[in-house]
């Protein structure tokens, strides 16, 4: 059998001892090596205001409740995706308008997008599907001049850039996923970028039921209801192992796809 998609584990030399000390470490729960993993995730994409959260799917969740998605808004999306894109939207009450792709990438086509418009539209969710960036240069375009926010959703798409910016640096909300086939899994695990630091603060209570972290019990007052969206110390400690190989990783794909451009030349019926 060939698999289509093996996840990347670092060497065992590597991962098993630090998976080793942190489930005896008395510490499993979300603590250090989650703000660790966050610090050097944020590094590499080149975003401060990214938080982990335990997968994709939350991310996504709560980019839609920062975006303002409510019952019965619409939100231009993308058939070529995993489920999760659109059943997020779903889960906020939000009404999947479907856009067109372009058959020469399968990636959403803006002039499709801009014909979709309405009063309704809420956000623009676009899926940078196996890592091929949407066009950032029109879909920038039209979120100014309808003043609609973008929702990136990059669970593929981790190194990837656009115009020599890191995927995630862009627009107001991108996700990752670090599930298990995605480039650098965690076993499960997701990624929320955001441009906005009061955002960052309402997404990190987001994650947690609703209760700021850095304060007591006693100090605290839910004021909107949260979820237990954090990840822990064990995913987050494999994530930290896994991200040393990350340059490697994502190199492999670019190989990968380069060989079958070059091996599928020239067959009949393959474009
Ligand atoms: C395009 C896309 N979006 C979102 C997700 C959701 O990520 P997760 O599985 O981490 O919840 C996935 C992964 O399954 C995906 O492929």
């Amino acid at each position: 059998m060939i698999s289509l998609v093996k996840p990347y584990i670092a060497p065992s030399n590597e991962m098993m001892p630090a998976i080793e000390e942190v489930l005896y470490s008395g510490y499993i729960a979300t603590g250090q090596a989650v703000y660790d993993f966050e610090d050097v995730f944020r590094n590499y994409i080149g975003n401060p205001l990214s938080l982990s959260l335990h997968s994709g799917t939350d991310a996504l969740h709560i980019a839609l409740i920062l975006a303002g998605v409510k019952p019965g808004d619409e939100v231009i999306s993308t058939p070529m995706t995993a489920e999760p894109t659109n059943t997020s939207i779903a889960m906020v009450g939000g009404k999947v308008v479907w856009g067109d792709i372009n058959p020469n990438n399968g990636l959403l086509d803006p002039k499709s997008v801009r014909s979709l418009i309405t009063e309704r539209t809420k956000v623009i969710m676009l899926v940078h599907y196996a890592g091929m960036v949407c066009d950032m240069d029109e879909f920038n375009k039209i979120s100014a001049e309808y003043n609609i926010p973008i929702i990136e959703d990059a669970a593929h798409a981790l190194g990837s850039k656009y115009n020599g910016k890191m995927v995630g640096c862009n627009s107001p909300y991108t996700i990752f996923s670090l599930q298990a086939i995605k480039h650098l899994t965690t076993v499960d695990g997701g990624f929320l970028s955001l441009k906005n630091e009061e955002e960052m603060g309402r997404a990190l209570k987001l994650r947690w039921f609703g209760l700021d972290k850095t304060r007591s019990r006693l100090e605290n007052d839910i004021t909107e209801v949260g979820f237990k969206y954090a990840m822990n110390n064990v995913n987050a400690t494999i994530g930290l192992v896994q991200m040393k190989h990350i340059n490697e990783v994502v190199g492999r794909y670019i190989e990968n796809g380069k060989f079958y451009d070059k091996a599928l030349v020239g067959i009949n019926g393959v474009r």
